[in-house]
């Protein structure tokens, strides 16, 4: 449709057909047979305003969005298509790795490349729009939506991002196989108090323009067609409701010219919130906020056309709204084709299992390899044991369509491997593993421990997991240990007992298989932890970006006593954010820093001394050293992940900008201060000093 057209359309709408368009409701309120009953009845929501919904989430089949789409196209008024969305988080029918997973690849363009691929699937089934990426930064691993994020560090997390928006929306949305991105949740979730889950929030704009807004700028600027509001507050108001966040920020600082989506239900939490005592009050300040849609209640349908008619809101503000939802239906192309490549029967060529199964390879973080005890060798008699190790619950939240039945676990894929003698679950005879040469241990999480509405206050393994890894520790000392997990956990305990530890997240549909890859050596693992694990759960919030403080703890002397550290833990992590091993045995060298007036170059050369092929991230981290606002004392500027074959070398290169170097002050303005810029190289958060640059102003 042109846009004069859509003008026009727009025009014919009554008012109360322009409050539909901003209002979304799940399916079960489509399936009401000329009886108004159940949810209906419940949102007090008559056909007529039914028949002007304006979006859907959460649909299941094809069939049902047919369905839907169809029932809606013949009840409405002006047949104005409905737009479908749904949380396409990390797959939809065969599920990827989760996103924190995907991030510790350290690899976008594999992102880029799951999400081109779920997009596909999720296409074919009807669905428009994904809501996705979770842009949130996370520095608290008892907060269960970290698995979810991109992990701790905003530039790795703004690479994610902008790539999941260019994997979703590929060149754009005339493609029916593309689809919209929403990035989310706009902003500061990631904060909230002690992990807990919609808890309160409360940082300063300096953090909050420094370290949350550009990975939701960098989805922004790579096309994000939504913005999801989040649940929390920030300065003492809910997003929702947030003028200053979701105009002054969002569009005036950040040019988001896309829609604005609540999350679920939360205009209705202004009201829990206690700073609204009405739908009136709540979708008035959600609406001069800057909500566009809202998200699973009935206040905007019943509240704004009064606020419209009595003045309190303007009708012009409305159909700008409107405007924007009817140009995206009209940019998926839902005008002429309200049944979006359902019935063209668009196929693609990957097969996505092989696909998550090669994906998932590039996402398990190899910690710990002693006595270079993996990959397992084709003599190795192995022993299987663990309470995850027959478990084919290795998809994670967000996979609702996934089929857990259909997951490959870590037994089954090795089922027709002659290397296995022995498989046990639970702690019974674990004196037979003292025949097998290695033991390999799978324990963790399980899939509903991580998540929205999963913050938890202990992050070690179970009782019975700890127990088990020690029991067998006694009859075999050959102990690789692979953990399930959505979040960081602790190991402490059981670290000691263990020559290999394989980081494993919830790696999706083909768990099993990509494990047995990455174990055998079929492939070598490349990725590295995108969150820090910790020693112990009263380290919250860790990250290795912390900010400098005035009693650094200082290495050389670790007790002193007035210093910032704990008493009764060691310093820092157990495992860094950006570490991960690989089986290679690649070689850092010949790097050096070429001065420039405005700008600097590092060249480097990678060495592979092994006889096997291998992966490596190169990362550079920069330290200010004097500034106007508290720094941290090291961030990511760069990475790069290469692959060096065995015996060859690759000579590599970074170039600085001074963009790279700036930081936000505490006028909230972002640009860079003369003076000395201290330099480290190297493949994971310790890299060592390489050296330093001199910016001159
Ligand atoms: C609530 C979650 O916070 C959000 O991430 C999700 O997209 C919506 N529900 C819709 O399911």
């Amino acid at each position: 449709m042109e846009q004069e057209q859509l003008l026009a359309l727009l025009q014919k709408m009554t008012l109360e057909e322009k409050i539909g368009q901003m209002v979304q409701l799940t399916p079960t309120f489509f399936s009401e047979d000329g009886e108004i009953t159940g949810p209906m009845l419940e949102m007090g929501l008559n056909f007529e305003q039914l028949n002007s919904i304006g979006t859907v989430l959460g649909t299941h089949t094809k069939e049902e969005v047919i369905n839907i789409q169809k029932n809606y196209l013949a009840q409405s008024r002006l047949k104005i298509p409905l737009m479908f969305m749904a949380d396409v988080i990390h797959g939809y029918e065969t599920i990827f790795p989760i996103p924190l997973a995907m991030a510790s690849s350290f690899n976008p363009e594999l992102v880029e490349k799951m999400a081109h691929l779920s997009a596909k699937e999720a296409s074919a089934a009807g669905i428009h729009v994904t809501f996705s990426p979770m842009a949130d930064l996370v520095r608290d691993a008892r907060w269960g939506r970290v698995l979810e994020s991109n992990g701790e560090d905003s530039y790795l997390s703004s690479k994610m991002t902008e790539s999941y928006v260019k994997g979703y929306q590929g060149e754009g949305l005339i493609n029916k196989q593309n689809i919209a991105a929403c990035v989310k949740h706009f902003v500061g979730y990631g904060e909230s108090q002690g992990g807990k889950d919609y808890n309160t929030v409360d940082i300063s704009d300096v953090v909050l323009f420094q370290d949350h807004l550009p990975s939701f700028k960098a989805a922004i600027d790579a096309g994000a067609k939504l913005v999801m509001s989040s649940f929390n507050i920030v300065r003492g108001v809910p997003v929702t409701a947030n003028r200053y966040l979701l105009t002054d920020v969002l569009r005036d600082k950040l040019n988001f010219e896309g829609i604005v989506i609540s999350d679920w239900a939360a205009i209705s939490e202004l009201v829990q919130h206690r700073v609204a005592d009405s739908k009136y009050s709540a979708s008035k300040k959600a609406f001069e906020a800057g909500v566009e849609i809202d998200m699973m209640t009935d206040f905007y349908l019943h509240a704004l056309p009064e606020l419209v008619k009595s003045g309190e809101i303007s009708e012009q503000k409305i159909d700008e709204t409107v405007m924007r939802i009817l140009e995206l239906k009209n940019e998926l192309g839902l005008f002429e084709d309200p049944y979006r490549g359902l019935m063209d029967q668009l196929s693609y060529e990957e097969d996505l299992r092989v696909e998550s199964r090669s994906i998932a390879t590039e996402t398990l973080v190899l910690l710990k390899n002693q006595e270079s005890i993996l990959p397992i060798k084709p003599t190795d008699k192995i022993g299987l044991a663990g309470s995850k190790v027959n478990s084919r619950d290795t998809l994670g939240a967000w996979s609702w369509l996934g089929k857990i039945d259909e997951s490959i676990s870590i037994a089954e894929a090795f089922k027709d491997s002659e290397l296995i003698i022995d498989v046990a679950e639970q702690i019974v005879d674990f004196d037979r593993f003292q025949t097998v040469d290695k033991v390999i241990i799978a324990v963790g999480e399980t899939g509903s421990e991580a998540g929205e509405a999963a913050s938890k206050t202990n992050l070690k393994l179970t009782l019975q997991d700890i127990e088990t890894i020690k029991q067998i520790h006694q009859w075999n000392q050959n102990i690789i240990l692979v953990v399930y997990a959505g979040r960081p956990l602790d190991l402490t305990d059981v670290e000691p007992f263990a020559k290999a530890i394989l980081y494993a997240w919830f790696p999706g549909s083909q768990a099993g298989n990509a494990i047995v890859d990455v174990l055998t050596g079929r492939v070598n693992p490349s990725a590295k932890l995108a969150m820090s694990l910790p020693r112990s759960v009263g380290q919250m919030p860790l990250h290795y970006n912390h900010y400098s403080t005035g009693r650094p703890f200082n290495e050389n002397n670790p007790t002193i006593r007035y210093m910032s550290r704990y008493l009764d833990v060691i310093e820092g992590p157990l495992y860094s954010f950006g570490h991960g091993l690989n089986y290679s045995e690649i070689e850092l060298s010949a790097a050096e820093i070429i001065n420039g007036v405005d700008s600097l170059t590092i060249n480097y050369t990678l060495t592979n001394h092994s006889d096997i092929d291998g992966q490596e991230v190169v990362q550079l981290y920069i330290r200010d050293c004097t500034s106007e606002v508290v720094r941290p004392v090291r961030e990511l500027k760069h990475f790069e992940k290469v692959s060096v074959d065995a015996h060859s070398t690759y000579q590599g290169s970074f170039d600085v900008q001074l963009v790279d170097l700036a930081y936000v002050h505490s006028d909230l303005t972002r640009y860079v201060d003369s003076g000395t810029f201290e330099l480290f190289l190297g493949f994971d958060s310790y890299a060592p000093k390489l050296g330093e640059w001199e910016y001159k102003g």
